[in-house]
């Protein structure tokens, strides 16, 4: 945990998308209902989902990455304990241990660079407790990435299929496309020339 505070504390939120996910874009179906948004970060794609419809319910360790949210993009917030409400849109972002979280049943997950954020041997507790804080039939939209990781070392990590299909064996591929251009200095550096974004749903 103290890697990504320090990573807030430098600066070094490479993985922050200044226009948010363009996979949400082509590919979130839904119009209604909570969506899970864990280890949210600063992604400006919680504002995407509130004006699409959605109540917005972020976790993130950093209390420096959810001001950084609300300040980029200009939204007054209530500070509720641990919680920070925005008061224009319905999006709370929950200050802390995604694994400590508890206590919402959202309707829907959005997951990018969450999973693959979590090194393999958090993965499971990851899936579960995520679960946990579905309801039964929740919509998960997961986006994981895939190279070559004998080169290279993560985060973000590879996630295969076959991992995706054992945490969520209710997911399928919907896109794959090439994100090396996207991809931190270290993967191109270290002779990384497949970088694959691939979207689950
Ligand atoms: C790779 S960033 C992705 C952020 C965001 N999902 C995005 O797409 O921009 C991972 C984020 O997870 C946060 N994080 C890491 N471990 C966490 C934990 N155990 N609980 C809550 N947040 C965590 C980090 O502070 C960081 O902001």
């Amino acid at each position: 945990m103290n890697f990504w505070l320090q990573r807030w504390a430098d600066g070094r939120t490479a993985w922050h998308q200044h226009a948010g996910s363009s996979a949400l874009r082509r590919h979130w179906r839904l119009r209604r209902g909570s969506v899970l948004v864990p280890l949210c970060g600063k992604s400006v794609d919680l504002r995407w989902l509130a004006e699409h419809g959605h109540s917005v319910v972020g976790v993130e360790l950093a209390e420096q990455g959810i001001r950084a949210f609300f300040e980029e993009q200009g939204l007054e917030f209530e500070e509720r304990g641990a919680s920070f409400v925005a008061t224009e849109l319905p999006i709370t972002i929950h200050y802390g241990d995604y694994f400590e979280f508890e206590g919402v049943q959202c309707d829907a997950l959005y997951d990018r660079a969450a999973l693959i954020a979590l090194p393999p041997d958090r993965r499971a507790a990851y899936v579960e407790h995520t679960n946990s804080l579905l309801a039964p039939d929740a919509e998960r939209f997961v986006i994981t990435l895939e190279y070559d990781e004998t080169r290279a070392e993560g985060p973000p990590y590879s996630v295969l299929p076959g991992e995706v299909k054992e945490l969520f064996p209710m997911l399928e591929e919907l896109e794959r496309t090439d994100a090396l251009a996207e991809a931190p200095p270290k993967f191109r550096e270290a002779g990384i020339e497949t970088f694959t974004e691939v979207v689950w749903r």
